[in-house]
């Protein structure tokens, strides 16, 4: 039997905000190469530019927009640009993020919320404007991307662990509620990723000792990579996962399930 993988995604429309850089970006570059076209979403009109150029140069399809998805406006734009220049839309991966790092009672009221804007409500108002187009098209697959920090903590994290929390809940309640109008919605919790922009500072500022420390931290014993991440999602939005649906898959090379004691044991 000759298996046609992936060859159901050619010319299904796919948004992907935060796809200027690190993760995103990734994703986008991914899903394109299988043929999808691809929205990029973000702040960053100049990196974003630079993405829609490279995926279009190597034969991709891809449109930049430059959008701030912690708005309703913003939000509704990237959806009308996927309708409007790939006529439909197939998924939804929410990416982007801006969080602050401090102790919580230095959190300013106004950071918590834009950090729960572009974090949180982002997820709620793309899947508020996508679900309908989804639908209308025939299904669709949404894949919130949450984080490690969902279930472990660090100290100054408190803005951007609540959010990640809530996403797979999210992602659950639309399983459930348009599963059956063929939406499938899933979460990814990736955990220590590399991304472009912390290659480029380790690049600047060498340390090969704390690069083989972070490498034991997993069973896998090597950094994740920004690639990880986005192969999950190809596989959550391709109809290979047809029978996945409100799943919270951890990315993170099996960091999470080992005990403080068993990684101790070759630091
Ligand atoms: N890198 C990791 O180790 C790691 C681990 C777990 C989870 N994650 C999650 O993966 C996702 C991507 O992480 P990353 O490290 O690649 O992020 P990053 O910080 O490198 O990139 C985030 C992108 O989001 C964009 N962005 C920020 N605010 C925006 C807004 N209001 N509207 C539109 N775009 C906006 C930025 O311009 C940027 O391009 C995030 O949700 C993050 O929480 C990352």
């Amino acid at each position: 039997m000759v298996m046609m993988v992936f060859n159901e995604l050619h010319e299904r429309t796919a948004i992907v905000t935060g796809a200027a850089q690190g993760i995103g970006r990734i994703t986008a570059e991914t899903l394109a190469a299988h043929g999808m076209c691809v929205v990029l979403a973000d702040l960053n009109e100049a990196r974003g530019r630079q993405i829609e150029a490279k995926i279009t140069s190597t034969g991709g399809q891809a449109r930049f927009v430059p959008v701030d998805v912690g708005t309703s406006d913003g939000c509704k734009h990237m959806v009308d640009a996927a309708l409007e220049h790939f006529g439909g839309l197939y998924a939804l991966v929410n990416n982007a993020r801006w969080h602050p790092h401090e102790m919580l009672v230095d959190v300013t009221e106004e950071d918590w919320d834009r950090s729960q804007d572009v974090l949180l409500k982002s997820h709620f108002l793309a899947c508020k404007y996508s679900i309908p187009h989804m639908i209308a098209g025939g299904g669709g697959s949404i894949v919130g991307i949450s984080s490690g920090h969902a279930t472990q903590s660090s100290a100054d994290e408190g803005p951007y662990e609540a959010a990640k929390a809530a996403i797979p809940g999210l992602m659950r309640n639309v399983a459930v509620g348009y599963g059956p109008d063929g939406i499938r919605a899933n979460s990814i919790l990736p955990g220590g990723i590399m991304t472009d922009v912390k290659h480029e500072a380790a690049a600047s500022d060498p340390d090969p000792e704390a690069d083989a420390w972070q490498a034991r931290q997993n069973p896998v014993r090597r950094r994740g990579e920004a690639q990880d991440v986005a192969n999950a999602v190809l596989f959550l939005v391709s109809d290979l996962a047809g029978f996945v649906s409100g799943a919270s898959l951890v990315v993170d090379g099996g960091m999470s399930i080992e005990l403080p004691g068993s990684v101790a044991s070759r630091l």
